[in-house]
């Protein structure tokens, strides 16, 4: 785990640094602090040859790339298994059209998707529950294998699973580089204890496969 549990302390500072972050985001400091590096989001096609007749859209929203990263593999691991795939991020809001599948993931912060990926759900919902869509959640905290983690990272999606009708689910270890964040938030995880990680675990990552699509 990359961000420890959050003392009473820590969270008192947590609750100061917003209320000061509030202030500055009134002020021409608060943009500053507020401007994230630029991240990467890259578009692909993988695979030439349709050996199962499903094109397969996955999208994805991120903040400081990893989830983009992992976006990638997902396409790339399962052009290999006969599927032709595109990889798009959210933020193009790509055309759900002439996709059999629909593979989505986003990253979290403060304990929700980010507010893109929910919104592209909430303005596709219609199309998204004819498809067969699939979920990857990109996380640090609540990875462990115990009940009270695992109900905390099933909550992350508790917005989205009403909208989707059971869609399938998997959550992947993220990464903490407080080189691709923004001077307020690399504050605040610092103070929440997060340290640099990458707990990206590769092996999980390109062998995911939805189950609706082992079969195919
Ligand atoms: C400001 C901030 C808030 C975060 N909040 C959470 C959180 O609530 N729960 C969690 O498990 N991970 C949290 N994370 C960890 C991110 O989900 C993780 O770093 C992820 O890999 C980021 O993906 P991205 O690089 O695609 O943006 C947070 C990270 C940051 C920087």
């Amino acid at each position: 785990m990359t961000i420890r549990k959050t003392s009473r302390r820590n969270f008192i500072k947590v609750i100061g640094l917003g209320l000061a972050a509030t202030t500055l985001t009134c002020s021409g400091i608060g943009y500053v602090a507020t401007r994230a590096p630029d991240v990467e989001t890259p578009t692909f096609t993988f695979g030439e040859e349709n050996t199962t007749g499903y094109h397969i859209l996955v999208t994805y929203a991120t903040r400081a790339g990893s989830t983009a990263e992992i976006a990638t593999a997902i396409g790339e691991s399962l052009s290999q298994r006969g599927f032709v795939v595109d990889v798009r991020p959210v933020k193009d809001n790509p055309d759900l059209a002439g996709y059999q599948a629909v593979l989505m993931g986003s990253s979290v912060r403060m304990g929700n998707w980010l507010p893109e990926a929910i919104t592209f759900i909430e303005n596709n919902q219609s199309a998204l529950v004819q498809t067969f869509i699939a979920l990857f959640t990109v996380h640090l905290q609540n990875v462990d294998d115990d009940e009270t983690s695992r109900a905390a990272r099933l909550a992350y999606l508790n917005v989205i699973r009403p909208l989707l009708n059971g869609a399938e689910e998997v959550y992947f270890a993220g990464v903490m580089d407080f080189s691709r964040l923004s001077l307020l938030d690399r504050s605040i995880s610092k103070m929440v204890g997060g340290v640099e990680a990458d707990n990206r675990d590769w092996d999980k990552i390109r062998s995911w496969v939805p189950a609706a699509l082992a079969q195919k």
